[in-house]
């Protein structure tokens, strides 16, 4: 009995093993690639203006305002590593004379931002 199940079960596979392999074994179909264009919404959000501001440019480098306005509440700390991770993780080039000036800047525009 079990013999047979066998037999049933390799019997009933092997036209579709076979089948599939023998189709799949052409040509692969050509694949089409071709030109997309896409529009990105732009930012127009920009940072306010205040004691650190011209430094602020500095974060535009690699991402909007809006990566950096859209931010929970975080406290001067916060924004200081923050920047530190900006600088030693991907590179910003942001001075150590900088960072104070900056969390400044980051932590009062931050907290007026969750005052409005
Ligand atoms: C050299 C490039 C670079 C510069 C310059 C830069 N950032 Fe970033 N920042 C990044 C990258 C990369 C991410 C991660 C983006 C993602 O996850 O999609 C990021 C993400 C962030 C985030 C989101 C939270 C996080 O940690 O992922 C904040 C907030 C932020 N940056 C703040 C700043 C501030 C403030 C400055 C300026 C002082 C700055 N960045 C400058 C590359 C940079």
């Amino acid at each position: 009995m079990k013999c047979i199940s066998a037999l049933t079960v390799a019997i009933t596979l092997a036209p579709l093993i076979f089948g599939f392999s023998v189709v799949q074994a052409g040509p692969p179909a050509p694949i089409a690639i071709h030109s997309v264009s896409v529009e990105l919404p732009v930012s127009r959000t920009e940072f306010p203006p205040g004691p650190g501001s011209d430094l602020s440019g500095k974060c535009l480098i690699c991402h909007s305002a809006s990566m950096v306005l859209k931010q929970p509440a975080l406290s001067r700390a916060q924004w200081t590593a923050e920047i530190n991770k900006m600088r030693h993780t991907y590179g910003a080039p942001i001075d150590d004379d900088e960072v104070d000036k900056l969390s400044l800047y980051l932590a009062k525009i931050n907290a007026d931002q969750q005052t409005h």
